[in-house]
């Protein structure tokens, strides 16, 4: 498949299964995350690596600060979220440290952020790695960020879930053209 292919195919698959990215594997996605447009070279974006065991501790901190936001949330609940980060054997959060600039507002760094992320999609597709960018509540739930050791600053991008796809996949859909983008001469 040329690199066109590749951009034009790459799709989120939601059950994702060990293996996990090796070493070599995760540093070619963190290379590519961090060749994203970055205004003023801020370098917003930082990255945190979840799997094996502290796949367990990262469900229990997302369950301890679902509780801290609302003590009267059931027990099946918490078990939900507990188990959350354990649908891959690797969860990379995503954020970005926005930074004070005169001409770099907070907008532009996030959309450096997403750009980041998207790069970090791309390289696992290309390397056949499966992967799924979550957020939901939890990504912006502060006793969490707290709990990750988030600095003020600092705002969570995803939930980039990583793994072996499992399943059949279904092809990418390519939407039309027209209906988003307008020409003009
Ligand atoms: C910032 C962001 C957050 C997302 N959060 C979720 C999420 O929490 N749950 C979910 O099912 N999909 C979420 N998605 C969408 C999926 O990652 C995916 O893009 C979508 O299902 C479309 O599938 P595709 O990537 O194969 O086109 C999110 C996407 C973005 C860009």
């Amino acid at each position: 498949m040329n690199p066109l292919e590749l951009l034009l195919s790459r799709k989120s698959h939601n059950k994702l299964v060990a293996p996990a990215p090796s070493d070599e594997q995760l540093n070619i996605l963190f290379k590519a995350a961090l060749r994203a447009p970055d205004h003023a070279l801020l370098k917003p974006w930082y990255y945190r690596v979840y799997q094996e065991d502290s796949l367990a501790t990262l469900g229990a901190k997302m369950a301890e600060a679902a509780l801290k936001l609302d003590a009267s949330i059931s027990e099946e609940k918490l078990d939900k979220i507990r188990n959350k980060p354990l649908r891959a054997p690797m969860v990379v959060v995503a954020s970005v440290k926005v930074k004070e600039h005169p001409k770099v507002p907070e907008i532009e760094q996030v959309l450096s952020g997403g750009a980041s992320v998207q790069n970090l999609l791309m390289a696992a597709h290309f390397q056949g790695i499966g992967a799924m960018w979550r957020t939901g509540s939890l990504a912006f739930n502060l006793h969490l960020h707290s709990l990750l050791g988030f600095e003020k600053n600092e705002i969570l991008t995803g939930f980039i879930y990583l793994g072996t796809e499992q399943g059949e996949k279904r092809a990418a859909k390519l939407l039309n053209i027209d209906d988003f983008v307008t020409r003009f001469s």
